[in-house]
């Protein structure tokens, strides 16, 4: 008999209230007032001030189910086990039972007939194997046996296998106790290889007995705590003996889904559709979460960004819009999973929406973005720093996405001359941003800042015509002329050029008024405003406006600027050049 996914959250949490435990709802995916990670990573996480000593006030024994993210295993999505977003089973004591409760309960519940009922001669278990910081972890060793697991199926392994701490490795902590499933073919061998990958980990117990210090050293806590988590889409497989965790009731409709729309075979696009249904899973629960995470380029919304744009890549050759597709399997997820999770339902317009401008805004650029990287790939036996970022600015790839697509064509990436670039133009925006940069202009005459607000117009009319994959590199003003570099991979046709200096010219027509006004970077970023927001916090900026109630553009500058654009006369290009890798060139003038 098939067990569901509800039955198991059920299952797991009934077992612990029978045994005294106070369930708990899950925490939100993003932690509070731990700046050190983007995502709560495992149970524990949202309880380090309990597992530290302070009460809870649903007393010492607590169990639940929370929603976890994580993202170092990004790259192994896609095979039978792995996933970004999960729900981890987990229950803990605050200072009350210790090992002998923990390791029973377990094993209780996964081997009596009444709870899971697993056979107890699949099962496997590692331990602590001591070391300078922390003794062997003879005491869970000897209570294994005691169940019933006979030493064949016991490990010792060192810290880096059985110790648990927070990645930030500061704080509760202490050796651990996995336990393994044999998912291989019968019969199950004697001895336990934790390498064989058929031997699957689905419990980890922890006993944590330790605070790690900031200096690397352990002091004993005040008191001894225990940290299960249990990844219930693991579990699910092996209960229900499927081959791979996508098999189940959790991921069946988005992966039916995926077939009947794209007329594939789950059998042949496997680790696609493993990708797609694990992204968009993932995604949906950021955007929904009670700290809605929406697309950006920073911290949380970098990783959403990352992994709906991961998916476009992914469907963007199938003869269906990229937005169909992934809001369809979006739609699956949310029917699946909405009964438990209803923040998915209350949210779901959001959700659809903010994935669905995600994937128009990048899917724009990234046919242009795929082309440019075949030129580069026809030129080069490498790609460089400048190439990547190129990539990055110009067509929204994320850096993993360029590191990926090189690694498909065995082609070698410059990381660290993409991460210097990116330093150069995030230290560059900083200075514009904290209004110190001029803008490049060549003195304060009338004719300069005319041609400083044409330049204004000139970046909106050219995201108007060549996208929003347009941004400002550099710009040079004298009173003659303005010169312009922006971010374009390929020269522009004569009737691009005309339809920029169109729009200018209406700009100028409509005699629009230019308006400044300071505000912080946080307030300048609401407003819409072009520019870049990564400089200090709490820094005020200018934001010159150009227009009234609908702006025809908005951006973070110094100055300064005319007060209408009739002041500016007739624009006109004079030329349109290549400027370097990626760039090009515009110098136009103003005429009466
Ligand atoms: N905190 C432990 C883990 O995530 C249970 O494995």
């Amino acid at each position: 008999m098939t067990l569901s996914s509800q039955e198991l959250r059920q299952k797991f949490l009934d077992f612990f209230r029978s045994k005294g435990h106070a369930i708990i709802p899950s925490a939100s995916l993003i932690p509070d007032n731990d700046p050190s990670v983007l995502f709560n990573t495992a149970g524990m996480q949202p309880l380090v001030p309990y597992l530290l000593g302070e009460p809870h006030p649903l007393g010492r024994r607590l169990a639940n189910v929370q929603k976890c993210l994580r993202t170092d295993d990004i790259d192994k999505v896609g095979d039978t086990v792995h996933l970004t977003f999960f729900e981890m089973l987990g229950n803990w004591s605050l200072g009350d039972y210790f090992q002998e409760e923990a390791i029973a309960w377990s094993w209780e519940f996964l081997t009596d007939k009444q709870w899971l009922g697993l056979p107890a001669d699949h099962l496997a278990a590692s331990v602590f194997a001591g070391d300078a910081d922390a003794p062997f972890d003879r005491r869970s060793y000897e209570l294994w046996q005691q169940m019933g697991l006979p030493e064949k199926r016991l490990a010792k392994l060192g810290q880096e296998n059985n110790w648990w701490g927070l990645a930030s490795h500061v704080g509760p902590c202490g050796p651990d106790t996995e336990i393994f499933y044999w998912t291989g073919p019968e019969p199950v061998p004697d001895i336990f290889e934790p390498a064989n990958p058929f031997w699957v980990e689905i419990w980890n117990n922890v006993f944590m007995a330790y605070n790690e210090q900031p200096d690397g050293t352990f002091i004993p806590l005040k008191q001894r705590n225990v940290d299960t988590g249990l990844g219930l889409e693991r579990v699910l497989a092996v209960l229900n003996h499927e081959p791979d965790i996508y098999v189940s009731d959790l991921f069946q409709p988005a992966i039916h889904y995926l077939e009947k729309i794209s007329g594939r075979l789950y059998s042949s696009e496997t680790r696609t559709f493993r990708i797609i249904a694990d992204h968009m899973r993932a995604s949906a629960f950021l955007l929904a979460d009670e700290k809605a995470v929406t697309p950006s380029n920073k911290d949380q919304g970098y990783v959403l960004r990352r992994l709906i744009r991961r998916a476009v890549r992914l469907v963007y050759n199938w003869s269906i819009p990229p937005a169909d597709i992934l809001s369809g399997v979006i739609e699956q997820i949310i029917a699946t999973m909405g009964e438990a999770y209803p923040e998915l339902v209350r949210q779901h317009d959001f959700i659809i929406a903010e994935v669905k401008k995600e994937i128009i805004k990048f899917n724009y650029t990234l046919g242009r973005g795929l082309k440019e990287f075949e030129r580069l790939v026809g030129h080069h036996h490498f790609i460089s720093g400048t190439d990547a970022f190129m990539l990055y600015q110009s067509y929204g790839f994320p850096w993993e996405m360029t590191k990926e697509l090189a690694q498909e064509r065995g082609l070698a990436v410059d990381e660290a001359g993409f991460q210097e670039e990116m330093k150069k133009h995030q230290e560059l925006s900083r200075t514009a941003a904290a209004g110190k940069f001029k803008g490049g202009l060549a003195d304060n005459s009338l004719a300069t800042t005319r041609l400083h607000t044409a330049a204004h117009l000139l970046l909106q009319a050219l995201r108007q015509v060549l996208g929003d994959g347009v941004y400002q590199r550099g710009s040079n003003i004298t009173p003659e002329r303005l010169r312009f570099d922006f971010s374009y991979p390929q020269k522009l046709t004569p009737e691009e050029i005309k339809q920029v200096e169109d729009i200018v010219n209406e700009q100028i027509a409509l005699d629009l008024p230019v308006t400044c006004e300071e505000m912080s970077l946080e307030e300048a970023r609401q407003t819409g405003a072009m520019g870049i927001f990564d400089a200090k916090y709490g820094a005020k900026v200018k934001v010159y406006t150009i227009g009234g109630d609908q702006p025809f553009s908005r951006e973070i500058c110094g100055g300064p600027h005319v007060e209408h654009t009739k002041e500016l006369g007739h624009f006109r290009i004079i030329k349109e050049e290549s400027s370097s890798a990626g760039v090009r060139r515009i110098k136009a003038i103003l005429e009466d």
